[in-house]
């Protein structure tokens, strides 16, 4: 940790010690601000992994999230006046914790809405519980689709892995020109069961071959001996479907392989400790929600402000977060109400621009948006994504 950082971690922490202060009284002033009153703040709940196996993610979008409040209240607040009051749980990467935090944010908090997960397994753990109390969901990330089929009070202003698998396809099929494809999977994860079907559907399609999918657990770190069954089968693509942390282990080890072919992830990779793939990164690529370098003047204020908060640069979840939170802002403004009801009715209309595209919700409560190719690169001690091209979801 540089002087800096330190320095900066202890300001953070006198600045957290007044904000709890605050936070102590604010909690004992509070009045109303429940579902369907017309006073007092307006509650909504966030329940990220904000420790675990997936933190970088829950720090992510709590980060984005917290900035789209600070600018809606700094611009006056919703329905003549009202804060939105954001309540973070921690689900430390586990899809019970994250049903039981859904579940005390319903019903001791009483918060209007819900915005998480990033993981798609902890999602599917809480969309049956914001059903059941009629508590608008919006995830900001998770891809899996069967997560917004869980009810109609579950909305998602991402992409589907549907979608994500095919642009991954079309790129490593079109632009890499691979034609033999072996991939990987994180069997306890959905969203990685479901992104391995849909490149298996994709990658076939175009005239790919697609071989055995090669499964192995979150948590693993050595993935010598399926990669060395995986080099045999000589493909001259990968595509690796799970999270970030495996998947810089990953590819370090297939490099040491000798296995120098192209290896793809999908936003699974967003995270972190990404960078410990180290030069092994370079000849990867992954499909992603939205870039930094966008010179769309909404995605340039977005990253500047960001900045100035949290002094580094949002990723693609800080930014689905921000875009979440915007929605939801807008749907109550437009129900004119924080009653459920009213709240899911106003979501299910949504068409907001937003800094990861346009976020239009569709009758499966699913946006449809491009997806971004970027090569992950690391150089003198450096990782960065470098946009490749963006792919568009054919026509609905
Ligand atoms: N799409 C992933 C999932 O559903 C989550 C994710 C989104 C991770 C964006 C990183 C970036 O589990």
């Amino acid at each position: 940790m540089t002087a800096h950082t330190r320095a900066g971690w202890r300001k953070g922490l006198v600045v957290g010690a007044a904000v709890l202060g605050v936070m102590s009284i604010a909690a004992c002033e509070r009045k109303g601000g429940r579902p369907g009153s017309d006073t007092g703040d307006i509650r909504v709940g966030l329940y990220a992994s904000l420790t675990g196996d997936g933190a970088s993610f829950g720090q992510s979008s709590r980060e984005g999230g917290e900035l789209a409040v600070r600018e809606i209240n700094a611009a006056g607040g919703l329905l003549g006046g009202r804060k939105i009051d954001l309540l973070v749980e921690d689900d430390q990467s586990r899809p019970p914790d994250a049903s039981n935090a859904a579940t005390k944010l319903i019903t001791q908090d009483q918060v209007v809405a819900l915005i998480g997960e990033v993981a798609s397994s902890r999602s599917l753990a809480v969309a049956p519980v914001a059903q059941r109390y009629h508590v608008p969901m919006i995830t900001p990330a998770s891809t899996n689709e069967a997560v917004t089929k869980a009810g109609d009070y579950i909305f998602r202003v991402c992409f589907t892995d549907q979608f994500q698998g095919e642009a991954l396809s079309k790129f490593a099929y079109t632009d890499l020109h691979v034609r033999r494809a072996a991939v990987l999977k994180d069997i306890t994860q959905d969203y990685s069961v479901g992104l391995t079907a849909s490149i298996q559907q994709h990658f076939t399609a175009l005239g790919g071959t697609v071989l055995e999918p090669v499964s192995y657990s979150g948590g693993d770190a050595d993935f010598k001996a399926v990669l060395t069954a995986i080099r045999r089968e000589r493909p001259d693509v990968i595509f690796d479907t799970g999270y970030y942390q495996e998947a810089a282990v990953i590819v370090r080890q297939a490099r040491e392989l000798g296995m120098t072919m192209p290896i793809l992830g999908g936003d699974g990779w967003v995270g972190n400790s990404l960078a410990n793939g180290r030069e092994a990164l370079n000849n990867t690529y992954i499909s992603n929600h939205y870039s930094g370098d966008n010179p769309d003047p909404i995605v340039q204020t977005f990253v500047r402000d960001y900045r100035q908060v949290y002094g580094h640069d949002p990723d693609s979840l800080a930014a689905l977060s921000y875009d979440a939170v915007k929605v939801l802002a807008d749907a109550i403004t437009r129900a004119g109400s924080t009653d459920g009801p009213k709240v899911r009715d106003a979501i299910a209309t949504a068409d907001v621009v937003g800094v990861t595209g346009h976020l239009k919700m569709n009758a499966q409560r699913n946006v449809v948006k491009p997806a971004v190719i970027q090569a992950v690169t690391y150089a003198n001690g450096k990782m960065a994504l470098v946009y490749k091209t963006t792919i568009n979801p054919d026509a609905e």
